[in-house]
């Protein structure tokens, strides 16, 4: 039942595939002093419990916007049990988190400094702690109206997330209707992710990030797996081993991959998406020119 309406989806997609994947647009509008003062926190270690860890300690904006270990490390040196996820576009997901518990980046910004092996602050602890900096609460105000609270940290937060977008890559130039910023190879790679039907899942912005799709298709991809995904937001059976699908974008940056971070090389997480996910023993010939297009999905570092 599931594998006949999923069919449809690739039919539908083949259909429509020149529609399916945006540029990312170039004229959002976000607040400057909140982008300030949201840029200031996320750099700041003082929002951990032992001011050892902030943000971008693991969410590496000058680079990758995440990290470059298979899982990450937070306070004590604790690992959590999964793969950071770039925040580069992150605005345009569909929810946050690889099983989208959060519903916007403002709300997912507790997340990570309540979590015991992130940051692993609580709410009157950060609150006291940002409350003893002079300069923050004088920026609060200004912006604000308000003393420092949770609300108004998320928000800054957030709001300085949105500016971490990469426009301009050379696939978003090629949408826009300039042609020749693709080799012949990378365009035949870009048939391929619509014919083999890559696209359906991963469409849209973000090119991907916007549903859920299970891991493990056409067969389970690994019997020792422990997360159970959107299930755990849902509780619902069906929704067992279901993932947020990633965003392709700047994908060449953002290795190991997989919510585990399990698999390091590109090519490597292309041929179990076509054996996983599509029923298909891809060529290497086929993984290469896979992956030579969505090297073209790079854009431009915030
Ligand atoms: C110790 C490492 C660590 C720290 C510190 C950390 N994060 Fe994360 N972040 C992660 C991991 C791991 C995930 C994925 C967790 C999940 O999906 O359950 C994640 C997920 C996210 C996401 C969701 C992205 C997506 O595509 O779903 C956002 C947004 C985010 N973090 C922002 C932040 C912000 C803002 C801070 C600081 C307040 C922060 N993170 C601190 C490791 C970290
Ligand atoms: C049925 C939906 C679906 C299809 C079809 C699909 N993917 Fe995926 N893709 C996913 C999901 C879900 C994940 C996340 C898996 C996980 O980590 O649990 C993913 C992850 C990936 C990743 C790793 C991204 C990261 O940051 O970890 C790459 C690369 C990728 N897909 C490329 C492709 C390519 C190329 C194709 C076509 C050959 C394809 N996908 C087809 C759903 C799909």
């Amino acid at each position: 039942m599931k594998l006949s309406i999923f069919v449809i989806l690739i039919l539908i997609a083949s259909l429509h595939a020149t529609e399916l994947i945006k540029p990312i647009p170039t004229d959002s509008i976000t607040n400057k002093q909140k982008v300030a003062l949201g840029k200031k926190l996320f750099f700041d270690a003082r929002l951990s419990k032992d001011d050892t860890i902030s943000c971008n300690s693991c969410h590496d904006v000058a680079y990758n916007g995440a990290d470059k270990t298979a899982l990450s490390f937070g306070v004590d040196g604790q690992a959590g049990q999964l793969n950071s996820p770039t925040l580069f576009n992150a605005l345009y997901n569909i929810a946050q988190f690889w099983d989208g518990r959060a519903s916007d980046l403002k709300e997912q910004v507790k997340g990570p400094l309540f979590n015991h092996v992130e940051m692993a602050t609580n709410e009157k602890e950060l609150v006291n702690k940002l409350s003893q900096d002079k300069k923050y609460v004088n920026l609060f105000f200004q912006i604000y109206g308000d003393a420092i609270n949770l609300n108004n940290i998320s928000d800054a937060i957030a709001e300085f997330e949105k500016t971490l977008i990469t426009p301009n890559s050379k696939f978003d130039l090629f949408l826009k209707g300039d042609l020749q910023q693709l080799s012949q190879q990378e365009k035949e790679g870009y048939k391929l992710f619509k014919n083999f039907g890559c696209v359906s899942c991963h469409n849209g912005v973000n090119i991907g990030s916007n549903m859920f799709q299970k891991f493990g298709i056409f067969a389970k991809y690994d019997e020792r797996e422990e997360n159970l995904g959107r299930y755990n937001v849902t509780k619902d059976e069906n929704d067992k081993y279901y993932f947020k699908v990633p965003t392709l974008r700047n994908i060449t940056k953002t290795s190991p991959y997989f919510h585990n971070g399990s698999v390091e090389k590109l090519e490597n997480a292309i041929k179990i998406m076509g054996y996983y996910q599509l029923g298909k023993v891809l060529s290497n010939e086929e993984i290469t020119s896979l992956a030579l297009f969505l090297k073209t999905l790079d854009g431009e570092l915030p």
